[in-house]
């Protein structure tokens, strides 16, 4: 089988790629990325001279690009994306390209070279926000209700895959999946930014009260469950994916991650909150468990010490990534405002 894999040099992606070339030794993954400063080829060391495994350097939205590399491909898996909330805040069109207009892009081409399956990763925060202390969770049949431009334009683009599957018999699948964990993370989302700061010896910014909630998972169960869906997915069908079963609070897991790290809570900066913050997002993700068998494998506060061992052995990674641009992004996010 051939997969067409986009973004594969992002956290997930990449974490995909090495997850599918274990279990798929025979498989062939073309790797299309347009490097972004979120994509890093580092990553994918360990794969890069594996003869079933290449790498395009190019971007979803050059329509005859994605149209050339998707003939004889079986399977496209959808990472790419500008993936960040508080980016999306300062600057949206990116978010409206890659995001929506790629996606477009990816979609005519998997027609045209019909392409036996179109597999999108998607996210939880297209269903908006729960309440706090509440038992609800989003279902498959949540309505949509993004809030911020970035889940604002993922929602967009899990509309164009369920259109091109009604208008045209698209054999699509999506996974709406929670806040994922793990190594390579790029050290901007809470997990990695806060491990790297307490590296360097800074202190962790938390947004507000700190008491806004997400559904943790572990970035392989991620894998395995894209993994259950490509290989026994119901065509047309979307999958919600996550992990905790109990609600955690932004504070408590910096509290964790504080005391695995040998730190005490002066160590805690609360700063200025985002805009339009949502306050919970909880996962029922009872569909894919009964239907194809998945559940989460990895337990939180072992892959949490796991994912802060990953980022103290792997320095070079973080502080290579933390520089450069990374710095006036910092600045603008937690400094000049
Ligand atoms: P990431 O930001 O770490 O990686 C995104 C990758 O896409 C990068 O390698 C980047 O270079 C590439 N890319 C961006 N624009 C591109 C373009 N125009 N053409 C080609 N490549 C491009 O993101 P991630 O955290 O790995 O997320 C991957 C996917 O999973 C996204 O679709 C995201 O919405 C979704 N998702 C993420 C999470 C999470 O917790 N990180 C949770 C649920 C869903
Ligand atoms: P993030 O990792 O950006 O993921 P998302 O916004 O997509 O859920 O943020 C996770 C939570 O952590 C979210 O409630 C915002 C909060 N947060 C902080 O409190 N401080 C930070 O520096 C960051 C990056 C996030």
């Amino acid at each position: 089988m051939k997969l067409l894999v986009t973004g594969g040099a992002g956290f997930i992606g990449s974490n995909f790629i090495l997850y599918w070339i274990k279990k798929h030794p025979l498989d062939k993954i073309m790797n299309l990325d347009k490097l972004t400063y979120a994509g890093n080829l580092e990553n994918l060391k360990e794969v890069e001279k594996n003869p079933n495994y290449e790498f395009v350097h190019g971007d979803i939205c050059n329509p005859q690009l994605v149209n050339s590399l998707t003939k004889n491909v079986d399977m496209i898996v959808h990472f790419a994306a500008e993936s960040h909330v508080d980016r999306s805040i300062q600057n949206g069109l990116p978010f409206v390209k890659t995001n929506v207009e790629g996606t477009f892009a990816l979609l005519e081409s998997a027609r045209e070279n019909k392409v036996a399956r179109f597999h999108h990763i998607s996210t939880d925060e297209v269903f908006g926000e729960l309440p706090l202390n509440s038992k609800e969770k989003f279902t498959d049949v949540s309505p949509y209700n993004p809030r911020s431009p970035y889940s604002a334009s993922k929602a967009a683009s899990d509309h164009l895959v369920r259109a091109y599957h009604s208008t045209y018999g698209l054999p699509v699948t999506i996974s709406n999946c929670s806040n994922n964990f793990g190594p390579y993370q790029f050290p901007e989302k809470l997990f990695g930014l806060a491990i790297t700061n307490l590296l360097e010896g800074k202190k962790v910014p938390v947004y507000g009260d700190g008491l806004y909630v997400r559904d943790w998972l572990y970035v392989e169960d991620h894998c395995r469950a894209i993994e259950f869906i490509l290989l026994k997915g119901t065509v047309g069908k979307t999958y919600l994916v996550g992990g905790l079963t109990e609600d955690i609070s932004n504070v408590e897991i910096i509290k964790k991650i504080l005391r695995i790290m040998g730190k005490d809570e002066s160590s805690i900066e609360y700063v200025k909150d985002r805009p339009g913050h949502d306050r919970r997002y909880a996962i029922d993700w009872t569909t894919i468990q009964k239907e194809l068998g998945w559940k989460p494998l990895h337990n939180f506060d072992e892959e949490l010490k796991a994912t802060v061992e990953w980022y103290s052995k792997h320095e070079n990674w973080w502080k290579d990534v933390k520089s450069g641009t990374y710095q006036k992004y910092y600045k603008a996010q937690y400094v000049n405002r």
